[in-house]
């Protein structure tokens, strides 16, 4: 390896950990310093372990994702996963068989969405750009620009199509910041380390749904402010992207507790 290149992540270019970096498990490559676009105030390794991670791997080994029996189609029990982006957190729902719709754009805008019958549960995960603590500088140019109107109004159309759908269970999710000041105080909060996932993002969740298993693991500092999440800085909408997946023992741990 010459002195331009540093072990990273193939998929994100983040140079944090050996294995693959937390989203992408297993790839890592060398690349060069420059190809590290995601995290441009560091480009410097932190030292590698994987010792989480396998704390993590040996704490859900009880965790039995598969379903027992098949359900035919017009049992299938339907999720919406509302503003969903990738669908990291509706997939356990899916690989479980269920009917999992993915509201999230282009293909699908909130606003306009018209929810069906019969739903069994939704997860939303609104953008949180305007409303996160870590933007608060902004809050004040949005307030008067109206991105925080506009913002508001993907909140309020994620609430609508709850409140039209009546499902068993519903959950909204946005990491620490201002939406408490109009949507009340959050049923939950919790770091990703809670289900297994070494890194913190304190974050908010609102609803009505069953308590879920913790698996706390501790998180690994990888800048100042702690998680690789503010080191992964960048506007680009791939850094947003990445930023903001839902972390996988999170995602399986409220699959567990609400089915
Ligand atoms: C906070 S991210 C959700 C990330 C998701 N939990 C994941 O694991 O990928 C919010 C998502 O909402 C989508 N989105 C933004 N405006 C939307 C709208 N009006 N209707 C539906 N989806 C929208 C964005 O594209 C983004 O993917």
């Amino acid at each position: 390896m010459s002195l331009n290149t540093v072990i990273g992540c193939e998929s994100c270019k983040t140079s944090i950990g050996r294995k693959g970096c937390f989203l992408h498990s297993g790839n890592w490559i060398s690349i060069s310093k420059e190809d590290i676009k995601s995290a441009p105030n560091s480009t410097t390794p932190i030292k590698p372990t994987d010792t989480p991670r396998k704390e993590w791997e040996e704490k859900t080994e009880d965790i039995n994702m598969t379903p027992t029996t098949p359900l035919p189609e017009e049992k299938k029990k339907i999720i919406l996963d509302l503003c969903g982006g990738t669908g990291a957190w509706s997939r356990p729902y899916k690989e479980a068989g269920y009917d999992v719709r993915l509201v999230t754009i282009p293909e699908h805008d909130v606003r306009k969405y018209e929810p069906p019958d019969n739903v069994y549960g939704i997860l939303a995960a609104p953008p949180c750009t305007d409303f996160s603590v870590s933007g608060a500088q902004y809050w004040k140019v949005k307030d008067k620009d109206g991105r925080t109107i506009d913002s508001m109004g993907i909140v309020m159309a994620c609430l609508m199509i709850i409140a039209k759908a009546q499902p068993k269970f519903w959950v909204m999710e946005n990491p620490v910041g201002r939406l408490v000041h109009w949507i009340g105080k959050p049923k939950l909060t919790f770091n990703p380390c809670d289900y297994g996932d070494p890194y913190t993002k304190k974050t908010y969740l609102w609803g009505i749904f069953n308590e879920l298993k913790q698996i706390p693991v501790k998180p690994i500092r990888v800048s100042s402010q702690g998680s690789w999440v503010q080191r992964l800085g960048g506007k680009s909408a791939k850094t947003k992207e990445l930023r903001s997946i839902t972390p996988v023992g999170f995602a399986n741990a409220f699959f567990k507790a609400n089915q």
